[in-house]
């Protein structure tokens, strides 16, 4: 029997005990704490488990995939109702999401997915992270209004999939665009600090008046190459245009300063759906449609930054 019929069975058979949200307990097997971004998804994650008096076991990988393993097992061990999993990188999943199958625990993707066969989870709460580079890229072929572009771009963690799908999109956003080209792009493992490694190294590499953009796959690099920009003389947001993806409160301020120009919108509330799918799920063996999509968002200059700085700061990044 594969998961999906499984799981089912096993929830009309367990009705009775899983119908109370306050008996569940939950696994949650969280990437780390590489970005504000991830900070405000475990913050908000473990309120929405509160709020629903859910029993969260919340583990950090520390960025690494035998970590995520080792907890995914360890929350098997302790027979938890459900897994949450933000999945670091997209492969190498299938032979724990089998284990999972197995024993007869629906595991639920946060954020990020996973090249494994889709019967194998119960839903992906995600954005659509090929649109979101491609709104970036779109973006900036609306800037530059037909004039040419060297553009740098800081990807995120190797392997995973915002990195692989933020690409491609971006990628696509530029394509046919005359003159707008990638002339460098490496990864910043969606940290500050890389991002400003990277970005010195660019900048080292190109020579700060050769490059006229940076596409970074989330706000914290773009904010540690904004200081990398500074220190070498330049303008962020004026000499070298920055567009990025998040949304996250210093994205909004550095735009409010002129230091930015661009960031698309991630809600960091990725658990509110994904609980609402589970509880469903388990209460009476509704299944959740097998990609539950959230919503991006571009701001610009035109928004009132400061504003939206001053009322995010508050929730947890
Ligand atoms: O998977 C979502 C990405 O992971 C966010 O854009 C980034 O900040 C985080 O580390």
């Amino acid at each position: 029997m594969n998961i999906k019929a499984t799981l089912l069975a096993s929830a009309v058979a367990l009705t009775p005990a899983f119908a109370v949200a306050q008996d569940l307990t939950i696994g949650f097997s969280q990437i780390g704490s590489e970005s504000g971004w991830r900070a405000a998804e475990t913050t908000v994650t473990k309120q929405e488990a509160e709020k629903r008096g859910i029993d969260l076991k919340f583990a950090d990988a520390q960025q690494k995939q035998e970590n995520q393993i080792k907890a995914i097992r360890s929350f098997i061990a302790q027979g938890v109702d459900a897994i949450l999993l933000a999945p670091v990188v997209a492969t190498g999943w299938d032979e724990v999401l089998e284990e999972a199958a197995d024993a007869e625990i629906p595991v639920v993707l946060l954020d990020r997915t996973v090249d494994a066969p889709e019967d194998l989870y119960l839903t992906a709460v995600t954005s659509d992270l090929v649109h979101e580079g491609r709104v970036a890229g779109q973006w900036l072929v609306d800037e530059m209004a037909g004039e040419p572009c060297r553009i740098v771009e800081l990807q995120g963690t190797t392997g995973s999939s915002p990195a692989i799908d933020r690409k491609q999109g971006f990628e696509e956003g530029i394509a046919g665009a005359e003159g707008l080209e990638i002339v460098r792009s490496q990864t910043g493992d969606f940290t500050r600090s890389q991002g400003k490694v990277v970005m010195e190294s660019f900048l080292k590499a190109e020579g700060g008046e050769n490059i006229c953009a940076l596409y970074a796959h989330n706000d914290d690099m773009a904010v540690g190459a904004i200081q990398a920009i500074k220190e070498a003389g330049l303008n962020p947001g004026e000499d070298i245009k920055i567009v990025a993806i998040d949304a996250v409160p210093d994205a909004h301020l550095a735009i409010a300063n002129g230091e930015m120009n661009a960031t698309i919108e991630l809600t960091p509330n990725m658990a509110g759906p994904a609980l609402d799918a589970l509880e469903a799920y388990l209460a009476d063996g509704t299944a959740p449609a097998k990609w539950i999509q959230t919503e991006s968002k571009l701001f610009t200059a035109a928004d009132d930054n400061a504003a939206i700085y001053e009322e995010k700061k508050n929730l947890g990044y």
